[in-house]
């Protein structure tokens, strides 16, 4: 194969056709992949190598394939918690797209779910089938395999609280099920997530009507129309703080609606940077500074980043 103006390395070409053929016609693999289109904040630069694995046994020739050639990768969900800076990803950008890895099943009462699944799919599966508790993901705008290594949250639900079994793989290769119970998880984060893949989940929930699923998945639904802003974004920036939530904090900063480029902080909640049009990765990482400075100045805190900043100037 070949790759059309390989974006960082013209070592690039020949990496893919090595990877090419180790992999089956099944699973995808392009140079050059543009990723804006890939995340929710719609910026940034594109993947040197992007693959689509077919199924558990092309990820882990991936992913070995990335050790022995000492290659960087990156695992790519549904793109909502990320800042992809302008130049790209250096390496291989893996993605768990294919059906393999987005099936939701319904077994035993509980719902066998793939890394790619969508959380609103997930949300709304639980409903079909009478499944309560579950309603705060439908408005997650993320996928399985992020959400889990983030243990993502909104409406005072944590992904981790409907967890029964985590299925991840390790860097070489090999696939592995834990219950949740071995699984430490904190306020937005998994950290045996951050050195190994997630597979998917066992997801569990609590008997309910299906009215009572819709009146919840509604009440959940509204909460984020009235409070969130509808324009492209990465979701939350910071994390929240003990002292105040980071929304909360750069409101009473005064810094709703400051822009830089096309990059401007949401009147509607503070903690939303919105991309209003054509903004860069550097509009965004520069306004995230001017908040973080602001906050380190006027209040003595220290915002942290909840979304992922990644890739090359
Ligand atoms: N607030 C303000 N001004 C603002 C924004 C918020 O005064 O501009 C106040 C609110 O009135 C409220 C408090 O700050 O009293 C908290 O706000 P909110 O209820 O919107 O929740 P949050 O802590 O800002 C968290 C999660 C969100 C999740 C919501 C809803 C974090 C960093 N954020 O936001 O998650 O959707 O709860 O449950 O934990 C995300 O992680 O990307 C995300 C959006």
């Amino acid at each position: 194969m070949t790759c059309a103006e390989p974006i960082i390395a013209p070592a690039s070409a020949d990496l893919a056709a090595q990877l090419r053929a180790l992999l089956s016609p099944a699973s995808v693999l392009r140079c050059n992949e543009p990723l804006a289109k890939r995340t929710t904040l719609r910026v940034g630069g594109p993947a040197e190598l992007y693959v689509e694995p077919a199924d558990e046994a092309e990820l882990a020739i991936v992913l070995r394939f990335c050790c022995d050639h000492d290659t960087p990768f990156f695992m790519l969900g549904r793109g909502s918690n990320l800042l992809i800076r302008d130049g790209g990803i250096r390496g291989i950008v893996i993605h768990l797209g294919a059906p393999n890895f987005t099936r939701i099943a319904f077994e035993a009462g509980q719902l066998r779910c793939g890394a790619g699944a969508k959380l609103r799919d997930i949300a709304l599966a639980a409903k079909r089938h009478s499944l309560g508790g579950l309603e705060f993901l439908e408005g997650i705008p993320g996928n399985l395999g992020g959400a889990l290594r983030m243990n993502a949250g909104a409406m005072n639900g944590w992904t981790f609280d409907v967890v029964a079994t985590l299925r991840y793989m390790d860097y070489a290769g090999v696939a592995h099920e834990l219950s949740v119970n071995e699984v430490q998880t904190t306020y937005r984060s998994c950290p045996l997530l951050k050195s190994a893949v997630a597979l998917g989940a066992v997801i569990t929930g609590r008997s309910a009507s299906p009215e009572q699923v819709e009146a919840r998945l509604k009440e959940c639904q509204q909460k984020r129309w009235t409070s969130q802003p509808k324009e492209p974004s990465a979701g939350c920036i910071f994390k929240n703080t003990k002292v105040s939530p980071a929304g909360k904090l750069i409101d009473e900063l005064g810094l709703k609606g400051t822009r830089v480029g096309d990059a401007v902080v949401s009147d509607v909640h503070g903690n939303f940077i919105i991309n209003a049009g054509s903004a860069t990765a550097r509009d965004v990482q520069t306004l995230i500074e001017i908040i973080r400075t602001r906050a380190r100045d006027q209040r003595g805190i220290e915002l942290e980043t909840e979304v992922e900043i990644i890739g090359e100037d």
